[in-house]
């Protein structure tokens, strides 16, 4: 019998991603709108900036960031192995449960409740309902790998299932605590190990999720929109295992001049030294893919997307272990220089990457050949460009403004400015970075009106899985 792919929950997920995505990064705004105008929070408790900032970080890394990669990995799954998921069932519900893990954090955040760990807020029902829908994902998802029709298994579904296995155990790890009752809970864990154990999981949640699982995303759309192979297999696999053995050790950085021991801090960071290297492999490999198409870059807009996103991987994988070196640390730390770094990996890597990528899936999954509007594309992408540049730049400036600020002295030993003075100076670039979030979010939207406009009124594509094994799916 004619099998098919299952698009459905794909272009659930992809869907999902665009709104998630809106949603997210409209909080975003307004967080570092509370930032320039405190007054802005109205005196509401649930508006106020300390409940509003984890509800931003939840919704784009586990709303915006999390449902494109089940679009993206179910798709590349199914159409390199040749077969059609696992279970149906089973991916429906990964679908709806993973909803319901958004909704709850979208109740729960705002009302302040906690568990006071940075992106393992969710108390302990929602984490207990995460461990589930995320075994249920990599049941689904190694499923199909196991019953697949192609000998071999993609490089892409090797980034996948890193990520999908790293994420299970750093969750349960991490996730371990007493209820005390049905909202509030305590870690297992105490003191300096709690804290270890808390920046492990937030380190390779970097590594795995942000990194790892965006990989997959390059190995399977840049060579398809690219029309050409992965420039290095061999490096692929070089790199992939170096990726995921190191990121394992650096957790530490986060955790200089800490109570931490300082062998310890000292390894996190020669460990992030090394990184540079496997991390600068996969986007070596990723632009290189592009040899002898460069020119597709004039007048491919999703293209764009993809290699800017490499670009801002790079700068974003030099930075990090220039940070991770403890004097610099000394500077960088609690300024907003980690911002500057943090938004240049979300916004132009794991952001482009993943809009480039739905850019490239939501036409297929309507049955139609391209979206409803390539310069709308274009305009997205000239939009959130200006608003990365924008943002990042405005927290450079300020992050380093800052860190000398503090560690001014005078020449009697006192410090030469207050850290009101500090705030103040700050001032102007906050409001910079809210028009360069502003711009960034105009461009969300634009990308959520061509979704609309192209899946309107058109049903689910069906693809018939090939009787014979091409070699590409
Ligand atoms: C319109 C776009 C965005 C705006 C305006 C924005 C704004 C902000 C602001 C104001 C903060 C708090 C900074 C602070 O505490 O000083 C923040 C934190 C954060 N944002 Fe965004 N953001 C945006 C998009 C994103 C996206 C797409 C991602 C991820 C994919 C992301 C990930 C994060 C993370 C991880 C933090 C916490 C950083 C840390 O604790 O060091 N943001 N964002
Ligand atoms: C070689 C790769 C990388 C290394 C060695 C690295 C290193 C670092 C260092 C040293 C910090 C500052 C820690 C502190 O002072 O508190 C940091 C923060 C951060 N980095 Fe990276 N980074 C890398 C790549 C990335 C990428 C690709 C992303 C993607 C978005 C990313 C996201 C973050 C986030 C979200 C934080 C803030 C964590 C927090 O305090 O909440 N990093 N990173």
């Amino acid at each position: 019998m004619e099998q098919h792919y299952n698009y459905k929950v794909v272009k659930q997920f992809a869907v999902a991603t665009v709104v998630w995505g809106v949603v997210g990064m409209l909080v975003g705004v307004i967080i570092a709108a509370q930032l320039a105008w405190p007054a802005l929070n109205l005196d509401i408790p649930w508006l106020t900036y300390g409940r509003l900032r984890p509800l931003h970080t939840n919704a784009v890394i586990f709303a915006f960031g999390i449902c494109g990669l089940f679009a993206t990995s179910y798709y590349v799954v199914q159409r390199t192995c040749q077969v059609r998921l696992f279970s149906d069932k089973l991916a429906a519900f990964t679908f709806w449960g993973w909803q319901a893990v958004i909704l709850s954090a979208v109740v729960t955040l705002p009302m302040g409740l906690t568990r006071g760990k940075e992106y393992a807020e969710l108390e302990w029902p929602i984490s207990i309902l995460i461990a589930i829908v995320w075994i249920s994902y990599a049941i689904v998802f190694f499923g199909t790998i196991i019953k697949r029709r192609v000998k071999h298994i993609y490089v892409a579904n090797w980034f996948f299932a890193a990520y999908i296995i790293a994420v299970t155990i750093l969750h349960v790890v991490n996730g371990a605590s007493m209820p005390a009752s049905l909202f509030k809970s305590y870690s297992v864990y105490a003191g300096v190990q709690d804290a270890m154990i808390q920046w492990w999981y937030g380190h390779n949640a970097v590594g795995f999720i942000l990194t790892a699982g965006y990989l997959g995303m390059v190995y399977y759309f840049i060579p398809k929109q690219a029309e050409r192979p992965v420039y290095s297999y061999r490096l692929s696999i070089v790199h992939f295992w170096a990726l995921i053995f190191t990121y394992m050790w650096a957790g530490p950085h986060h955790l200089h001049y800490t109570a931490l021991p300082d062998w310890t801090q000292s390894i996190g960071m020669v460990f992030s030294l090394v990184l540079l290297a496997p991390s600068w492999g996969g986007m070596i490999n990723g632009m290189m893919t592009l040899s002898g198409a460069w020119h597709k870059l004039r007048t491919d807009p999703i293209l764009k997307f993809m290699i800017v996103s490499l670009s801002f991987y790079g700068i974003a994988t030099f930075e990090g272990p220039m940070m991770s070196i403890k004097t610099i640390n000394a500077l960088s730390h609690y300024t907003d220089w980690t911002i500057a770094h943090v938004h240049g990996g979300a916004l132009g890597w794991v952001g482009f990457i993943t809009m480039g990528s739905i850019y490239y899936l939501l036409p297929r999954l309507a049955g139609e050949q391209k979206m409803y509007s390539t310069r709308l594309i274009d305009l997205h992408f000239w939009v959130a460009t200006i608003g990365i540049v924008l943002y990042i730049a405005a927290m450079w400036i300020a992050g380093v403004m800052q860190g000398l600020m503090w560690r001014a002295v005078n020449a009697d030993g006192t410090l030469t400015y207050t850290f009101a003075e500090s705030v103040k100076a700050t001032y102007p670039y906050y409001v910079v970075r809210f028009t360069g979030g502003l711009l960034y979010l105009s461009g969300m939207c634009v990308m959520a009106y061509n979704t609309w406009m192209t899946l309107r009124n058109r049903d689910t594509a069906v693809a018939v899985i090939p009787s014979v094994n091409p070699a590409h799916a």
